[in-house]
């Protein structure tokens, strides 16, 4: 099954009247974070007495067609949660969610349906990367969200932004596209404390291009004095906030076009949503006849 919003829908509101939404604190951690701690609490409530299956995919679970080509039956996947949720629950006040919240802590846990993850797992890992996807899958997501964007030759790409590669790739340690930028980089000032600034449309570059990107962790530190700085901030233009991690940026961590990423959700047999973002942060329509309907349109081919 597929399912797709059209609409600008964030994690948010993808969830509300949920009742693990009444959990406080998450409401003050905002969508980045959710993800993660979504999924966690979501399989964390998500109990079930059945043991899962066994496995016979790879590491990350997917699973591999026979040589017959057939779609592989479906399998579960033995979901991790790692130390978080109990971090979080931990942490709440006494209340008969945190009670519920609780009682499960033991497991076994499953995928559920009601845990969307939204760009991947962006607190642990890259968003919108191959990596992170698998990370949702296996900490429990039932279904697996990419943010679509497009490309200059108008193919479709997972990015949460269409403005964002400045500050969620690598892309300006590649001279030859950060040569392309909309806007192209300018330093940090540390004497009037200016922060460093470009503007790098997903639009900017063809899809091959794109293709030869890293996803980084998302920067919200724009401090960079260049784009060589290969260590603290590895081509992007700002550092990672110390809420999220580079404990899995240090590998080059794949970006993807809307279809490699409804392939790899296929392979878990998961289900995907593709969130057209609208209206886009680049003119329409795009070089004089790409209107937001033809690529609202170009989505739906997509995921049909
Ligand atoms: C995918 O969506 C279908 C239809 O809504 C649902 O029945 C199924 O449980 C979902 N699968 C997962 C893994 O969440
Ligand atoms: C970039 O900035 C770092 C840190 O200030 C400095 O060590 C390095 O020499 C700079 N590189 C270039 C090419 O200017
Ligand atoms: C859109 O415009 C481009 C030139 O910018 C042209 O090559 C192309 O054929 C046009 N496409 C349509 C569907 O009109």
């Amino acid at each position: 099954m597929s399912s797709i919003c059209l609409q600008e829908l964030n994690g948010f509101r993808l969830m509300v009247g949920r009742n693990f939404f009444s959990f406080h604190s998450l409401y003050l951690l905002g969508i980045h974070f959710f993800t993660t701690s979504l999924l966690f609490l979501v399989a964390v409530s998500e109990l079930v007495t059945a043991a899962p299956a066994p496995w016979d995919g790879d590491w990350w679970g997917i699973s591999h067609r026979g040589s017959s080509g057939q779609q592989p039956q479906q399998k579960s996947i033995n979901v991790q949660l790692g130390p978080r949720p109990y971090y979080l629950i931990d942490n709440m006040k006494d209340s008969p969610l945190k009670k519920k919240l609780e009682s499960c802590s033991e497991g076994p846990f499953k995928t559920s349906s009601r845990a969307i993850s939204h760009g991947g797992a962006p607190l642990m890992f890259p968003e919108h990367s191959r990596q992170g996807y698998m990370a949702a899958a296996r900490m429990g997501a039932g279904t697996i969200e990419c943010d679509v964007s497009f490309a200059s030759d108008r193919e479709l790409v997972c990015r949460h932004s269409n403005c964002d590669l400045h500050y969620t790739t690598n892309i300006l340690a590649h001279p030859d596209l950060a040569a392309k930028c909309t806007q192209p980089f300018n330093p940090y000032d540390p004497k009037i404390g200016t922060p460093a600034s470009a503007k790098f449309w997903t639009s900017d570059i063809t899809l091959v291009e794109f293709k030869s990107l890293c996803a980084e962790m998302e920067a919200t530190t724009f401090n960079a004095l260049n784009t060589s700085q290969s260590t603290s901030w590895m081509g992007r233009m700002g550092e990672t906030p110390d809420w999220r991690t580079n404990m899995y940026a240090y590998e080059c961590a794949e970006v993807v076009s809307l279809k490699d990423q409804i392939k790899l959700v296929e392979s878990y047999n998961l289900n995907f949503t593709a969130e057209a973002k609208t209206p886009p942060q680049v003119p329409m329509p795009f070089q004089g006849n790409y209107t937001q309907q033809d690529f609202a349109q170009k989505n739906l081919r997509h995921v049909q």
